[in-house]
């Protein structure tokens, strides 16, 4: 970096002063700051945005008065843009007729029938939480089936905060061993390994659950197969769209792969970032968390007060209208494939092609950065994303784009990619982020200890 650059580098940065202290003052208040581990203190730079203000289609305003490109929207469940106003709209019609009641409202059956005719499965369940639909997902599996076992591919992060999965992660702390002893994990993408799993465990495991993809495509074929092998096993197929719903495709991921679950879950995008989930399949298996027939085993599947609360329900039926005819899907991954270029031209002009990847579907990127040695660097990468930061775009390593998103944002993430560059480059040259990362490298979250 020339003194140049770095002159322009200081005078164009964003300062966190009101940030930091925001979280020092929540962090002494919600166990570890914020309600969701991956908006941690550890998860980001420590130069970041914090106290989030408002935000407004692909915007965010934090604390110290700094506006912000968002390209993380809420942990990928602000799928059309902040704030945006149908959805608003329909919330604020919604909440003026109250908002729970001791017997169903019409809202329940309305979002019912949106959600059951974009997705063409047969009967659905909302709740307030994609943790809540994957547990009941199982759980229905294990009803349906009377086995207890659950197969989880070792790549995909996360389903659900419930002992059944946090137990096969490093955060095992404080969940007894018995609640370990059901969940055996596989390889995403090998039929083989998935084949092993059900060796290993003969006429015990109750499904298969996983995301449809994670970034990267999977072999061609492969969730045909993984089905066909779970129905030949006695199990059930439980697909996962929480974050690729309404982003690779509508409903989802297994509709652009031409797949087929039994069971599938939905949350995050499908309201906008409004709180609702919903777990759906077919009619066969749902019905068994149903009322009918008299004297069948009676199965306990989300039953929770806000379950039909009208807040998320109405944010959904709103979102869904705007999703169903593809359109939106089509426009992200032209806005996804728009920004990869450029920002593959910058990195490319840089000469950090080595050190800078961006992989994955254009609606749904992902950034790696790797260190010296070739080999992606907490470091390294939290190094990039503080300048990125610093330059006025929100990127904690994955691209969401919306409709919100537009040359403007892509015009400003290329500006912040250009200037973080040079101080890349420098640590890359120098073998070190000493003396240019602040604070300390971000962590992941599943870990043993803090
Ligand atoms: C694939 C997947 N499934 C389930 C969940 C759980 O959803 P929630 O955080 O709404 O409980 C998440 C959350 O990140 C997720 O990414």
């Amino acid at each position: 970096m020339t003194t140049e650059d770095r002159g322009r580098n200081e005078m164009t940065r964003l300062q966190f002063e009101k940030s930091k202290a925001f979280g020092r003052r929540i962090e002494q208040l919600i166990p570890g700051g914020s309600h969701t581990y991956s908006r941690g203190r550890d998860r980001f730079p420590a130069e970041s945005p914090n106290g989030i203000v408002r935000g407004k289609g692909p915007r965010i305003w934090d604390a110290d008065g700094n506006c912000l490109v968002d390209w993380a929207m809420g942990l990928t469940a602000v799928s059309l843009g902040h704030a945006d106003d149908a959805v608003d709209r329909a919330v604020c019609a919604a909440i003026k007729d109250g908002v729970i009641f001791q017997r169903s409202s019409q809202l329940e059956l309305v979002a019912a029938e949106a959600f059951l005719s974009l997705t063409g499965t047969d009967m659905v369940k909302f709740a307030r939480h994609g943790s809540a639909v994957t547990t009941a997902a199982v759980k229905l599996a294990r009803g349906f089936t009377r086995r207890a076992g659950v197969a989880v591919p070792k790549e995909h992060p996360f389903f659900s905060y419930d002992d059944w999965f946090i137990g096969t992660t490093a955060c095992d702390f404080g969940i007894p061993d018995e609640a370990k002893l059901h969940t055996w994990q596989f390889s995403y993408g090998d039929v083989a390994s998935l084949h092993d799993v059900f060796r290993a465990h003969p006429g015990e495991i109750a499904c298969v659950i996983m995301e449809p993809v994670k970034f990267e495509p999977p072999p061609d074929g492969y969730l045909q197969e993984v089905r066909a092998l779970c129905h030949r096993e006695g199990a059930l197929f439980i697909l996962d769209e929480m974050v690729t719903g309404l982003k690779l495709g509508v409903p989802g991921a297994a509709a652009t792969l031409k797949a087929e679950a039994d069971l599938y879950t939905y949350g995050k995008g499908i309201a906008n970032g409004y709180a609702n989930a919903a777990l759906t399949g077919r009619g066969d298996v749902m019905s068994i968390g149903g009322l009918e027939p008299a004297g069948a085993p009676k199965l306990f599947l989300l039953s929770t007060t806000h379950g039909g609360e009208s807040v998320g329900l109405a944010a959904t039926i709103a979102t869904l209208q705007r999703f169903a005819d593809g359109m939106i899907v089509r426009q992200t991954a032209q806005t996804g494939e728009l920004l990869r270029d450029r920002l593959q031209s910058v990195i490319r002009r840089h000469g950090l092609d080595a050190h800078l990847r961006i992989y994955g579907y254009p609606a749904l990127m992902a950034l790696e950065v790797r260190g010296p040695d070739g080999r992606p660097n907490a470091a390294f990468q939290t190094l990039f994303l503080q300048e990125v930061i610093a330059h006025g775009v929100l990127l904690q390593g994955i691209f969401v784009p919306t409709p919100s998103h537009g040359e403007a944002e892509i015009a400003a993430t290329e500006q912040a990619f250009d200037a973080a560059c040079p101080v890349l480059a420098q640590a890359l040259a120098q073998n070190t982020t000493d003396g240019l990362l602040i604070g300390p490298p971000m962590r992941p979250v599943f870990r043993k200890h803090l």
